[in-house]
């Protein structure tokens, strides 16, 4: 196909800004999907994301625009919407030529507006600005066009405006493509180079990769050779997007389609690798890395039965979702279980939200945490993920822990409010700034687990719902950690036990220990609960003794057959206390594990 008829672009937005509205939009008009096909959000598939909102993927899209006597081919492709997922986002904006920002015109630009402009920009995209929901009442489009203007140094004039909802104002859109959208100038004869941006795994036919052609082109049955991870595999069928897969035979520069591999192991075809004809010698495509987990959970079944399900569930989970990590594990008070790997919090809500819904599965989640990496006295390097891994003191010569760039965006009211929020966690404040006259941007550097465990639902709260945050990993830095434990009954509870910078970790010990007492049903002996660190007791409460009147019935009469009844009951409470157990109902746990409290 002769590239001055492609035109590929992908939609930028804030979660909730109308992507998916306006995706579907397009296919309408392009008439892609027949009118009696098409249902609310066509191209978001999972049932959570309907539900959500979020789209977590969206299906790519072939799309023919006609311009009086002129056919175009646009492809439009997906950039997943949140903030977890910056490399994906990166490799997709490789994959084309121009973006539409699309702004909400009731909530204007927010962190992810400007975070994925930003990067757009430096890839060099086109970008058409467009405000939506220009239908609300509420919509403010004059002074959110203006301020779309301002952040993007365009004139007014240059910003769209539409309803993804009613249509209007989506032909216009998309008549502008064409003519401001570059199309690719990828070399046609030279040996292939295809990037591909994603992928999915089919239970028939292994994974599916999804790919942009940047040079030369393929044909069906040609061998492959992914550069990055040395795997070999055969383009057993090759297509394009109408949504559904639609076999071509080939692809040529500047297309994008898709390619069935053969290949069983998701691993070996990662997104951001390059993929080129077995024999060939071609550089890779700038860009690729394996995204590596930084924030850890362990997930436990409420009953123990579903353990094989749960572990079936993740193990599908992975095929199409190469960055979710997990390993069984154990734990006394919770059972069999596994710990998982995330690239963030969402993600990490994603995927439990999923086992839930999916799969029917009740589970209990602990609360979030990130990896640590211990220097020991030897000289050795260990990484810590959970508490019970974290080395003495004694034996330590330093801990370094994940630290995170982020950026908050906000409106000048909320910025006090803000700033009271990050100054509650370890955080340096590294930039203030004002962007279009009416929003803030603050710029920070912060301990990653400062922000992980209920920072973004806070954030939310203080401003009214408006704030919104963008991160990206910055390097490790030294700690001071330390390791909190909570005692019931003289007993270490493994699951409560935490991490902490150890300025912090004596309040929260407290804090602990009082959300436990509250919460623990009352045993026939006093129970003390107690916080330590590093085996030195810093908080303790007692839980006292649930009261049975044992001597109710007597009425009157001679005394010592009451203190007898006592006596006994002494020693019965007695005898429990030596046995020391307390079990610990599993309502305790999740209402000391829930986040956001
Ligand atoms: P994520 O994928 O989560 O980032 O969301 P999205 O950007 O795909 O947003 P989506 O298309 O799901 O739209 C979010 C909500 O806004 C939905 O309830 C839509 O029905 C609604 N919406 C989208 N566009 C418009 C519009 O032009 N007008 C009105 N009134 N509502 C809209």
């Amino acid at each position: 196909m002769d590239q001055k008829h492609i035109r590929n672009f992908l939609i930028i937005a804030h979660i909730d800004h109308g992507k998916s509205t306006l995706a579907d939009r397009l296919l309408e008009v392009t008439k892609t999907v027949e009118p009696r096909k098409m249902r609310e959000q066509f191209l978001d598939q999972m049932d959570l994301e309907r539900e959500r909102g979020i789209t977590i993927k969206m299906q790519p899209v072939r799309m023919k625009f006609f311009d009086g006597p002129k056919e175009y081919v646009m492809n439009l492709i997906d950039t997943p919407g949140h903030v977890d997922f910056g490399y994906e986002v990166s490799r997709s904006l490789a994959a084309v030529e121009g973006a539409i920002l699309l702004v909400d015109a009731t909530k204007g630009i927010q962190a992810q507006t400007v975070s994925n402009a930003e990067l757009a920009m430096l890839q060099g995209l086109h970008i058409i600005p467009v405000i939506n929901k220009i239908d609300l009442p509420q919509a403010r489009t004059e002074d959110i066009s203006n301020e779309l203007a301002a952040f993007l140094g365009v004139p007014r004039a240059f910003i769209a405006s539409v309803s993804a909802k009613t249509g209007e104002g989506v032909g216009q859109l998309l008549a502008r493509i064409p003519g401001e959208i570059p199309h690719p100038l990828g070399k046609e004869n030279a040996p292939l180079r295809a990037l591909i941006f994603d992928s999915r795994y089919d239970s028939y036919r292994g994974v599916v990769v999804y790919v942009r052609v940047i040079d030369g082109s393929i044909k069906k049955g040609e061998r492959l050779r992914f550069v990055a991870s040395g795997a070999h595999g055969d383009a057993l069928e090759i297509g394009v997007f109408h949504p559904e897969l639609v076999p071509t035979g080939s692809l040529g520069a500047g297309e994008i389609g898709y390619i069935v591999t053969g290949l069983k192991d998701p691993l070996l075809c990662r997104v951001g690798d390059t993929i080129t004809l077995s024999g060939g010698a071609v550089e890779a495509l700038p860009g690729y890395h394996e995204p590596q987990p930084v924030v850890f959970a362990s997930f436990f079944p409420q009953n123990a039965d579903d353990f094989p399900g749960l572990a079936d569930a993740l193990s599908k989970f992975k095929l199409n979702d190469a960055a979710l990590t997990f390993d069984v594990t154990n734990s006394d008070a919770l059972g069999r279980g596994f710990r998982c790997g995330f690239l963030g919090t969402l993600h990490m809500e994603i995927t439990l939200e999923r086992l839930r819904r999916e799969y029917g599965l009740a589970l209990v989640a602990t609360l979030p945490t990130v990896k640590v990496h211990a220097v020991l006295k030897n000289g050795k390097r260990i990484v810590v993920i959970t508490p019970k891994e974290l080395p003495g003191p004694e034996i330590v010569e330093a801990f370094y822990e994940p630290w995170a760039n982020i950026e908050i965006l906000s409106v000048p009211e909320d910025l006090p409010a803000v700033i009271r929020l990050v100054q509650e966690t370890r955080a340096q404040i590294d930039e203030i700034k004002t962007i279009a006259s009416t929003r803030v941007v603050l710029k920070a550097t912060v301990p990653l687990a400062d922000i992980i465990v209920d920072f973004a639902d806070r954030l939310k709260s203080v401003s009214r719902g408006y704030a919104s945050i963008t991160w990206e990993g910055a390097g490790e830095r030294p700690g001071d950690l330390v390791r909190l434990d909570l005692l019931v009954a003289g007993e270490e509870v493994e699951a409560f036990s935490r991490i902490l910078p150890r300025d912090r970790a004596e309040f929260e010990g407290r804090r602990m220990v009082e959300k436990l007492k509250e919460n623990l049903p009352r045993q026939l002996f006093a129970v003390p609960i107690q916080a330590a660190i590093g085996g030195r007791i810093v908080a303790r409460e007692t839980l006292s003794a649930l009261r049975k009147d044992v001597t109710g019935y007597l009425y009157g009469g001679d005394y010592t057959r009451k203190r007898k009844l006592l006596e006994k009951q002494k020693r019965g409470k007695k005898k429990l206390k030596a046995m020391g157990k307390v079990n610990i109902p599993q309502e305790t746990f999740l209402a000391l594990l829930k986040r956001g409290e």
